[in-house]
């Protein structure tokens, strides 16, 4: 009987290879999710909608070209071999590259220009045991907790694996590092090291993690990556949907993003020279659906009405329950969350902008803070309280349903400018242009309403239309899809070697997107009583923030304009906070009592909500 041999997948990215068995795999993209090491993002989650899972096809033999790749690739990108990976299957053996894996540039970075504070709640004791004899013949464990003596400590479970091996390495001498009554670590003898920690913000696109001296608040390190379950899809939506759609898919999700935050933190301990298990505490924060896909909670709930996430609650938990390989004893802080789109990611901006100390005094002016990523979280502090609320802006101010979007990398343009008729634009790092980031977006939209190629509906002028009116930009207005859309990059001078377009239906989807901030900023404040006057501040956290011309922002409606001049960028703010909480575990505890002073707006059952979401479409005139 003639045995069928197996399809061999010889990938590459980055220059690196990989050989592997297609298998049972239902596409490439499947294939490449849960049996590769390397990053391919699918915005959609492999629906076949978003064309964006672009892979190409070296040699071998793929499955036929689908009608859905027709309709969402050119014929050029088409004979280069382009193919979308959750459309294509291998029917033989195949070679396929995928592009780069692009690491976010700037936009989780966080500039830490001091030590932050720490509140000198470490402390270490430093053990001399007696060594065992025959005479002497009590466990390892027993004997550490004589020499303990009046300490009353808990001795986790995950140290006792490490214990003999400590105390013969140090000849019965260790050195223990405590937290209250807890021990983070336990090293042999009398160790010089440093003692670590690590604060990790987990967002849909990117993590981040900042390692630090826990003694001394210094910053020594960070790593920004595009989140690995990307390939899952853009939006927390998408994850979900993942994580229900099959038994193994949450366990799959959990691996993902652990995995990823382990090698985050293998990188920068091996660029700093600091071993592992010197790392003995972390802090993670993230939106609901993030932390609980890290913790390998379902968050099947936290997408059904009437919302409810497994736990909110702040949780200490051991390091080696998820994987991390720190220290043997280290904890993970992971600090509390609103509700179930609201999550510590966002607390975190409150604390790092200095409002949650004003909410704890009850002197808090009244002050914004919006974080604009695939949700819209926003946050009004006033006096005491906060009040929270969060709508569904969709990804694409982070690049994604945008035809020509990319996130915050190098190459994305982030500005564009006009002078005269001349556009001129620049990039992060300078480098050739690959597509927009939602900064970009913004300005190109706001220029375009300026210059009348767009009007408050929405809708954009077609070349002929333009050229009617003597319209000096009516050159760069072209056909996309039966309907028009703006070149602002030609093909030639683009490093995808395409036009870079920003299209009729890039602009409905940013349409949508401003229309729930908006509309979101304007139900916080009448529900408060309050008006854009009393406004003191407006942070803008997040990589969007960081780029985003307030000016832009305004003209485009996304701000309202009465705001415009009272923006303030703080940004990667969940960073931050989550730093902080690290470092001190007063931080860590004022999560609690700001969430405990935080009323939430359910904005997808308020007819409020609705009405100034249909006001919000139209772009200001
Ligand atoms: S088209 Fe493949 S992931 Fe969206």
């Amino acid at each position: 009987m003639e045995t069928q041999r197996a399809i061999t997948i010889h990938t590459i990215q980055n220059g690196k290879e990989h050989f592997g068995e297609y298998g049972t795999s239902a596409h490439l993209l499947d294939y490449l999710s849960k049996q590769t090491p390397f990053t391919l993002q699918a915005p959609c989650g492999g629906k076949g909608r978003c064309g964006k899972c672009r892979i190409q096809i070296l040699s071998g033999t793929p499955s036929p070209v689908t009608d859905a790749e027709r309709a969402l690739l050119r014929p050029e990108e088409l004979a280069q071999g382009i193919r979308l990976a959750c459309l294509t299957r291998a029917e033989g053996d195949l070679s396929i590259q995928l592009e780069g894996s692009k690491r976010p540039i700037g936009n989780k970075s966080f500039l830490f220009p001091h030590p932050l504070p720490v509140d000198g709640s470490l402390r270490t004791l430093v053990l001399e045991l007696v060594p065992p004899s025959l005479e002497d013949q009590r466990s390892d464990h027993s004997r550490l907790l004589s020499a303990l003596a009046t300490e009353a400590l808990e001795i986790p479970p995950s140290l006792l694996r490490e214990l003999p091996q400590v105390l013969r390495e140090g000849n019965w001498r260790t050195t223990l590092l405590l937290q209250k009554n807890r021990i983070l670590s336990l090293l042999s003898g009398t160790p010089l090291g440093k003692t670590c920690g690590v604060a990790i913000d987990i967002g849909t696109t990117t993590v981040a993690a900042y390692l630090f001296d826990l003694y001394t608040g210094e910053h020594l390190d960070s790593q920004s990556e595009l989140n690995a379950q990307g390939v899952f899809g853009a939006d927390v939506i998408s994850r979900i949907q993942f994580s229900l759609e099959g038994p193994a898919n949450l366990t799959q999700l959990q691996k993902k993003i652990l995995t990823q935050i382990d090698g985050m933190i293998h990188q920068m301990a091996r660029r700093t020279g600091i071993h592992q298990s010197e790392i003995c505490l972390a802090c993670m924060v993230g939106n609901p659906t993030m932390i609980h896909l890290a913790l390998g909670l379902s968050p099947r709930y936290i997408a059904e009405a009437p919302f409810i996430p497994v736990t909110t609650e702040p949780l200490l938990l051991p390091a080696r329950d998820l994987r991390l390989s720190l220290s043997a004893g280290a904890i993970v802080r992971v600090p509390p969350a609103v509700s179930a789109y609201v999550g510590s990611d966002i607390l975190a901006g409150v604390v790092a902008s200095g409002m949650a100390k004003a909410i704890q005094a009850g002197s808090a002016v009244p002050s914004l803070l919006i974080d604009i990523g695939t949700n819209g979280e926003i946050v009004l502090a006033h006096g005491d309280r906060l009040v929270a609320c969060s709508t569904a802006a969709g990804p694409a101010f982070e690049g994604a349903q945008i035809a020509c979007g990319v996130g915050g990398v190098a190459g994305a343009i982030d500005r564009v400018s006009k002078a005269g008729d001349e556009l001129s634009y620049t990039t992060i790092l300078e480098s050739p242009p690959l597509g927009f980031c939602g900064a970009g977006i913004v300005d190109l939209l706001a220029l375009l309403l300026d210059a009348g190629i767009v009007d408050e509906t929405g809708r954009m002028l077609t070349r002929e239309e333009a050229a009617r009116e003597g319209h000096p930009l009516a050159e760069r207005l072209i056909s996309y899809d039966e309907e028009p859309a703006f070149q602002l990059v030609g093909a030639e001078k683009s490093s995808t070697g395409m036009p870079i377009l920003l299209t009729q239906q890039d602009v409905r989807e940013i349409q949508l997107a401003k229309a729930a901030i908006a509309a979101g900023i304007r139900t916080l404040l009448k529900g408060s009583g309050l008006s854009f006057g009393d406004i003191q501040t407006l942070y803008l956290a997040g990589g969007f923030g960081n780029y985003l011309d307030p000016r832009s922002a305004a003209r485009i409606g996304l701000i309202p304009k009465e705001l415009g001049g009272k923006i303030q960028s703080v940004g990667n703010a969940a960073g931050m906070g989550a730093s902080l909480a690290l470092l001190s575990e007063k931080t860590f505890f004022l999560f609690q009592q700001v969430r405990e002073r935080t009323s939430y707006i359910e904005l997808s059952s308020s007819a409020e909500f609705q009405e100034l979401y249909v006001e919000e479409m139209l772009f200001p005139t």
